[in-house]
């Protein structure tokens, strides 16, 4: 279905343009696959990172891997995580004991019930 708008006013998709198969006028390859490197995302959204306050004291939480699971399971090809850090001096989640890998192998898990590519934003690398 072509679709075209003036995106001022309205929403830029609807849900029916979100439907398999739909093809927007404005953003034909939208829903085309596309390669990075050795991985193919299955469509062109990308969940840019940002931090929606759900880790607690530099973890995951069981409402952050829902929030993932439910932007995976929304159309999302590609998320990136909120900021991570090697330090615990810094934002949001940390990288600074073992526990977070299980949070890790979790949140995967969740994005890939979509087939969805979780990307983890490090960030202060170097403290
Ligand atoms: C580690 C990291 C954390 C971010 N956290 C936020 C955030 O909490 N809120 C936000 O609006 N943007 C955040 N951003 C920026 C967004 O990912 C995005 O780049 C920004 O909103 C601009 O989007 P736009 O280019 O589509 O306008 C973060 C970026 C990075 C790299």
């Amino acid at each position: 279905m072509a679709v075209d708008r003036d995106t001022k006013k309205g929403p830029l998709l609807t849900v029916a343009e979100l439907a398999p198969g739909a093809r927007h006028a404005k953003f034909p390859h939208l829903f085309s696959p596309i390669r990075l490197g050795p991985i193919t995302a299955k469509n062109r959204i990308v969940n840019s990172a940002h931090q929606p306050r759900f880790a607690h004291a530099g973890h995951y939480t069981e409402q952050l891997i829902a929030y993932h699971r439910e932007r995976a399971q929304g159309g999302a090809a590609v998320i990136v995580s909120g900021a991570t850090s090697v330090t615990p001096d810094y934002l949001d989640l940390k990288n600074v004991d073992g526990r977070i890998v299980d949070e890790y192998q979790q949140v995967m898990e969740a994005a890939m019930t979509a087939y969805t590519v979780f990307c983890s934003d490090a960030s202060k690398m170097f403290a």
